[in-house]
């Protein structure tokens, strides 16, 4: 109803809502699935599978109260909020807070302001968030249109990873080889495997659509560990907004989408009822180390209503880039614009005060006497940032910062490489990292540009690195090491909260440092994040007005 009336109100009339107040109750419990065959209890919100969607509109405030009622610690992060002011409600374990535990709950209050599209929510903590996620739908303030046709329907569609078994105990063992993370059993849409795998018939998201319609398709990498193209067999693609800004639309056959990536797509059904489309993902891995390669399907299926034709129509399938396509990859990384329009400007920063430059590796560690070392030649799988290996605190940064606890972190993390090498060449320099709690420290409202750069340490790999808090431009990217910032986009390059690094490339991106508090920088391929590959700023406070990072929320957990 309230899905009707709003639709009413952003196509017709200026309706006179003022930003509301949403409320959620998230109760984190198990739940028991069956899927291929196999019965699994796996941790979700309110038993479902992916969670519950938050719809909003921009300016509203969310509150969502989680209750832990599963026997592992829960934080819960929204993925892409740029949480003004309100850091204590970002949630990734250790760095803005401390877990949820058991029995307990926590009240997240944040707004959305100046944004709109999709986002999502997921765990923040360990391996959980492969089934502890959901959609965040954030429709534009009442009586403003999108910027594109207004769709007859809009379907969310999660990508997920799926291991018939529990994730926490996968994750402890892959911990304890020190080697690999274990393949997943499928990937899913919106939790189905689709009917191309064993037992799975009829464990498929089908997507009804009418001839000559128009649909917004709001797509959620949720997976843990893998990038997918994505696309629908015989229809092109008109990507919309990606990370909830607009990107100037553009038309393409398929899209490649990484883990905390969003984006908006309108789908034209220009087809008809006597065939069905199958809707694709299929894995995107650059590294030469073993994955899952099947694909998984939805299916598009026009309505009928002719009689005549069959219940189950021969089906199309998608054509898709293969496994290791990174030429595709980056092709697809050129058509993305910010619409930079007079409504919605690109205010890209045209000058830097603050220039980082953070080599992205995987490493290998000798291995210590007692441990298991499945990495080669005897090692076990480390990442880092400018080989600085994240270790988790005890307790939150942010907190840490806030109280002026010592000892939690230091505040030495490197501007650039300690020690420069040939990133994407053979070379074996720096495999071994270093450990360390470092933050960078960052004045408030500087301008700060940040070349991430690949390297082919271990293997040349695409890592989607996502920064809380915060849409970035990427004003720049190419392979190899970076030559210079010849041939910046600096009027209307894509605004992102998560931006592949191209396989042995780079990619150039600026953001201002206007909200205080303590942001995470991480690769959003899980086992990278536990392996190490994260690292944080910390804004400091402005002399303004609301430029103070507020004092902790009632309730706000303690370890
Ligand atoms: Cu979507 Cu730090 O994560």
């Amino acid at each position: 109803m309230f899905l009707v009336l709003f639709f009413i109100c952003l196509q017709w009339t200026p309706c006179l809502f003022q930003p509301t107040t949403r409320t959620y109750d998230f109760k984190v419990q198990l739940k028991n699935v069956t899927k291929l065959c196999n019965s699994t209890t796996i941790v979700t919100v309110n038993g479902m599978f992916p969670g519950p969607t938050i719809y909003a509109q921009e300016g509203d405030t969310i509150i969502v109260k989680v209750t832990n009622q599963v026997a592992y610690n829960i934080t819960l992060h929204w993925h892409g909020v740029k949480q003004m002011l309100s850091c204590w409600a970002d949630g990734p374990r250790f760095i803005t807070q401390c877990p949820i535990q058991t029995g307990q709950s926590y009240t997240y209050k944040f707004i959305l302001t100046g944004q709109r599209g999709t986002l999502w929510w997921h765990a923040h903590i360990e391996w959980l968030r492969a089934t502890v996620n959901g959609a965040m739908i954030i429709y534009p303030p009442t009586g403003v249109p999108y910027p594109f046709v207004f769709p007859a329907e809009e379907h969310v569609l999660v990508l997920g990873e799926w291991w018939g078994s529990n994730v926490a105990t996968l994750e402890k063992s892959a911990n304890a080889s020190g080697g690999g993370p274990p393949l997943s059993d499928a990937y899913l849409i919106n939790g189905h495997p689709g009917p191309t795998h064993n037992c799975s018939g009829q464990d498929v998201w089908t997507m009804p659509v009418v001839k000559g319609k128009t649909y917004l398709m709001r797509v959620i990498n949720a997976a843990l560990n893998i990038e997918h193209f994505f696309g629908v067999a015989k229809h092109k693609m008109t990507v919309v907004a990606v990370d909830a800004e607009y990107t100037k639309p553009y038309t393409v056959d398929n899209i490649i989408i990484a883990p905390g990536q969003t984006c908006d797509i309108l789908l034209e059904a220009h087809r008809g009822p006597s065939r069905d489309y199958y809707i694709g993902i299929s894995p995107y891995m650059s590294a030469k180390v073993p994955v899952n390669k099947k694909k998984s399907y939805s299916v598009l299926r026009y309505h009928r209503n002719s009689s005549s034709l069959s219940s189950s129509p021969p089906v199309i399938k998608a054509k898709l880039p293969r496994l290791n396509d990174s030429a595709a990859v980056l092709n697809k990384m050129a058509f993305m614009k910010s619409l930079n329009s007079q409504l919605y400007p690109a205010n890209v920063p045209q000058k830097v005060d603050r220039n980082l430059y953070f080599a992205i590796e995987l490493n290998q560690e000798a291995c210590q006497k007692g441990q298991t070392c499945k990495a080669p030649n005897n090692t076990r799988f480390q990442a880092s940032i400018n080989n600085i290996t994240f270790q988790v605190p005890k307790i939150s940064l942010l907190q840490a910062y806030f109280n002026n606890i010592k000892g939690v972190y230091t505040t030495d993390f490197p501007d650039n490489p300690p020690n420069p090498f040939n990133y994407t060449g053979n070379s074996l320099q720096n495999l071994q990292s270093q450990f360390g709690t470092k933050v960078s420290v960052l004045k408030y409202n500087e301008s700060v540009q940040i070349i991430l750069q690949g390297t082919n340490l271990t293997s040349a790999e695409n890592h989607p690195i996502h920064l809380h808090g915060h849409n970035f431009y990427v004003v720049g990217y190419g392979t190899g090491n970076y030559p210079g910032p010849s041939n910046f986009n600096l009027v209307d390059p894509p605004s992102r909260n998560t931006i592949g690094v191209p396989a042995n490339g780079w990619v150039a991106i600026r953001f201002i440092a206007d909200n205080p508090g303590v942001w995470y920088l991480h690769c959003h391929l899980e086992i990278h994040l536990t392996w190490g590959l994260s690292m944080a700023f910390l804004t400091l406070n402005g002399n303004g007005v609301n430029q103070t990072l507020p004092p902790p929320p009632p309730g706000y957990p303690k370890c």
